[in-house]
């Protein structure tokens, strides 16, 4: 059923509505249309717009479809365009004209915005919890391999000795951050555009401070042609779920290096591998693989959105039913990708032995000679040079950086004595770490202490966030 008929001597053409047509997607608004109808309606009714029986009748059919809806027999017809008209053609089939009144005062353009920010904050908790399950699962390990040395890396070589439990525990930072911004986001968001109409306003006494208050929105939006046209939130929530798609790729791209039988660090539980079709022996990462792959969409759906919205004249266009499909699937890959890393996670084990023969290889000591001739006042400049010439010897000689002389010691600098030696191992260059965020295990305890406190905080205010939205579906 169009929602537009009366000036036109013919409905669409097919391929016009075709290509017009959104209900095979945006049917996932349904049950937020629905409410905020509800919503509307009370405002109407507020207002003396609809009588107190008619309003009854069409409450118990919003009412209805709400309960079809979460069970799935609310049928879409062929020719219903999107979910917007789908639902105004049911409640016509069961109260006939009546069901028109609802329209009054409220335009697609005000109802598609308000329902896809309803659905975005909706979704935007939901991932959010998923996020503080992975932060907890990494925490864990973290906390598992607490005690166990490996090589740090950049540019993937060997560079200092850290903590394992540090080297997991930087991922859960990555993931506050993430949450940080879902959390401002959601302030920013939550403002209704309801009762802007189609752009103007309405001549008719609506109340959009109070549509606002009854969907759980923190005010209304101040500017009716901003409120129909503003898709920021879109972007936004967008680009946020792409960034969690990055921090995931990273920990995919960590797991698939570390399950080389070259590395041989990590062993993935059957569960969460997979094999290949025709070698028998083989164990494959296919979920960090996947982790990692699926960032590629997430980056590609925030593209679609901001090339959609850029140069956007005002207010409503038809370019704006763009902004679902982008935003149903970065949430939807997320749902899926999030829970498995986490199971990955939880269940992965690392090799502690081999892990610790690695911490001192490829030289990743060198640091700590610079630094204690730095602690005998010379220049960090030339105390790097004397470093890097102990590298050259030990090289050369094909022996570890304490196995140097004395003699060898002395040739390189004067003030380096074989008491450095005490400084050449890797417990000794583990502890000495103690500046804030480094990698002793003084300190790791007292980040992990902090982010255990963090997780625990965001996920009650997520949990209290979620609860207020879902008494305010329930109407
Ligand atoms: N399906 C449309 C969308 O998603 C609803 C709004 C239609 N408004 C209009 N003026 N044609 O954007």
């Amino acid at each position: 059923m169009a929602l537009w008929g009366g000036r036109f001597s013919t409905g669409p053409a097919e391929s016009v509505f075709a290509l017009s047509r959104s209900v095979h997607f945006d049917y996932r608004l349904a049950p937020y249309d629905l409410r905020s109808s509800l919503a509307h309606l009370s405002v109407l009714e507020g207002s003396g717009l609809i009588d107190k029986g008619d309003s009854a009748k069409i409450a118990k059919v919003l009412r209805d479809l709400m309960t079809e809806v979460s069970n799935g027999d609310f049928g879409i017809h062929e020719d219903d365009e999107d979910i917007h008209s789908a639902l105004e053609r049911a409640m016509m089939e069961r109260i006939g004209d009546t069901g028109g009144k609802l329209r009054a005062g409220r335009s697609r353009n005000d109802q598609v915005a308000t329902d896809l920010r309803l659905f975005s904050i909706d979704h935007m908790l939901h991932i959010a919890g998923l996020v503080t399950e992975l932060q907890s699962a990494l925490l864990a390990k973290a906390k598992e391999y607490a005690d166990a040395p490996a090589p740090g890396f950049t540019h993937l070589q060997h560079a200092q000795p850290i903590l394992f439990g540090h080297e997991l525990a930087k991922h859960v930072h990555a993931f506050a951050r993430d949450l940080d911004r879902i959390n401002d986001w959601l302030a920013r968001t939550s403002y209704s555009p309801l009762g802007a109409g189609a752009l103007a306003g309405s001549s008719l006494p609506l109340k959009p401070e109070e549509t606002a208050k009854l969907l759980g929105f923190n005010g209304a939006i101040g500017n009716s042609i901003d409120a129909v046209s503003d898709r920021d939130f879109v972007a936004e929530a967008l680009f946020i779920l792409a960034m969690v798609g990055v921090h995931l790729s990273r920990i995919g791209e960590e797991w698939c290096i570390m399950a080389t039988s070259e590395f041989a660090w990590a062993k993935l539980d059957d569960a969460f591998s997979t094999g290949s079709s025709i070698m028998p022996q083989k164990k494959n990462p296919d979920m960090a693989e996947l982790a990692r792959g699926k960032a590629g969409r997430l980056v590609g759906n925030l593209t679609a959105v901001l090339t959609m919205l850029k140069g956007l004249p005002f207010a409503y266009n038809r370019d704006l039913q763009e902004d679902k499909e982008p935003l149903f699937d970065s949430i939807d890959t997320l749902n899926l990708v999030l829970p498995a890393v986490t199971g990955m996670v939880a269940t992965t084990a690392f090799n502690r032995k081999k892990m610790a023969e690695a911490a001192p290889a490829g030289f990743s000591l060198a640091t700590e000679i610079a630094d204690y001739l730095v602690r005998k006042n010379v220049p960090f400049a030339q105390a790097h040079e004397a470093a890097g010439k102990c590298v050259a010897i030990a090289e050369s000689q094909n022996k570890e950086l304490h196995q140097l002389t004395e003699t060898e010691f002395q040739s390189v600098h004067k003030d380096l004595d074989v008491a450095v030696r005490t400084v050449l191992t890797v417990d000794g260059a583990l502890s000495g770490r103690t500046t804030h965020g480094g990698t002793a295990p003084s300190e790791l305890k007292k980040q992990f202490a902090e982010l255990e406190n963090q997780i625990k905080s965001a996920q009650s205010i997520i949990s209290n966030e979620a609860k207020s939205f879902s008494e305010m579906m329930g109407g």
